[in-house]
């Protein structure tokens, strides 16, 4: 039997999975277990950039985007969901990864910009701010995947993965600079010059009224307090729908005639977890002749998203009751993580000819 093809990819436990991850990624997921051999990498190191002095949050974090992941519909007996720091190969690679690439090339990274703004984050981050870019090449390449499904804000440090994956496959496996990214691995490369998938939608905009900054509507974000999460309860969801922000001019004045999902969230995600695209398609041309307010439609957008994260609350529940089964499924997943970087290790070693005792060395851990 062919070997399965491998995916990568995963979340910074910041908190819980919410609707942006949902459409960005999550749901991708959990098609693609049936086709692929898939490994979802919690990033927990990721989250000591900006929150070190909150490990216990960390580690309830990691705790509740487990039990997400298991709530979405994430088999643990098929797919690998795994702990980053539990897995050392990562780290060494980080080291060597972080030779092949110029600083200012990690700092020209605009997802890193980006989360330097949003947070407010100034010139106040620590040193392994940056190096977390490149860790993330680590948890890429470790796994050398064909394919790593993400949301648009990731595609940066995708295109770092792919350069560092390059310069490595050039400097120490003889690749040709000129081998086209697809036959990287044909020619003897190491690592594949991996390509990003992307989710249905790109980037959901969180429920928050628009950057004061830049006047464009934030991407959905826990940190932004702007989410609807896949685990809030009924009402909660009806009281963040009812109390979002929606576009004051309802109509763009430089689209006249066309309400602009971009501005206003509330079409933006009917468009997105709506099935009934005949009822949003009218109910939208109503809206902008004034026919129909915001309450009615963020009426029906209650029911539509309660009814899409139902069946995943009502699991989830079940997995709360369970944290043993949750802890035993991340301790599943972390060991097979844990063969195939391994496995990735030893072999970048030989690359870089450290390999001085042989695969027995790695016994000694
Ligand atoms: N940076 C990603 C996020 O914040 C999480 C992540 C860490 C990741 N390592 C990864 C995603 C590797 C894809 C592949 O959501």
């Amino acid at each position: 039997m062919a070997e399965k093809k491998r995916i990568l990819t995963g979340d910074t436990p910041t908190g819980k999975l919410h609707l942006g991850h949902w459409v960005g990624s999550v749901e991708n997921r959990v098609a693609m277990q049936a086709e692929y051999d898939c490994y979802f990498i919690i990033a927990n190191k990721h989250a000591f950039t900006t929150r070190a002095d909150r490990p216990e949050d960390i580690r309830q974090s990691v705790i509740e985007i487990a039990t997400d992941y298991l709530a979405c519909g994430i088999d643990p007996q098929r797919s690998a969901m795994f702990i980053q720091s539990e897995v050392p190969a990562i780290d060494e690679l980080t080291f060597y990864f972080s030779m092949l690439i110029p600083f200012n090339r990690v700092m020209r990274n605009p997802t890193l910009k980006d989360e330097i703004r949003d947070k407010g984050l100034g010139d106040n981050y620590p040193f392994g701010f940056p190096l977390y870019a490149v860790g993330q090449c680590a948890d890429i390449l470790a796994f050398r995947p064909q394919l790593v499904p993400v949301g648009e804000d990731q595609l940066p440090h995708l295109e770092l993965s792919r350069e560092v994956a390059r310069r490595f496959d050039q400097m120490y496996c003889g690749v040709d600079p000129h081998t086209e990214d697809k036959d990287y691995v044909k020619a003897g490369g190491l690592f594949p010059i991996i390509e990003p998938k992307l989710g249905r939608v790109k980037r959901l905009v969180g429920t928050g009224a628009p950057s004061a900054e830049t006047g464009e509507l934030l991407k959905m974000s826990k940190s932004l307090n702007n989410a609807i999460f896949l685990s809030d309860d009924a009402d909660t969801v009806q009281k963040k729908i009812m109390g979002m922000y929606t576009d004051p001019k309802r109509v763009r004045a430089t689209d006249p005639g066309e309400t602009d999902p971009e501005k206003n969230p509330l079409w933006a995600y009917h468009e997105t977890f709506n099935p009934d695209t005949a009822w949003v398609d009218e109910h939208r041309e109503m809206y902008k002749a004034g026919k129909v307010g915001d309450v009615a439609v963020k009426r029906k957008l209650v029911e539509v998203i309660n009814t899409l994260i139902d069946p995943i609350r009502s699991k989830r529940k079940q997995y709360e009751q369970r944290p043993d089964d949750v802890i035993d499924a991340l301790r599943l997943g972390t060991q097979k993580a844990n063969a195939v970087a391994e496995e990735t290790l030893h072999l970048a070693k030989q690359a870089l000819k450290q390999d001085y005792f042989g695969k027995r060395a790695l016994s000694l851990r």
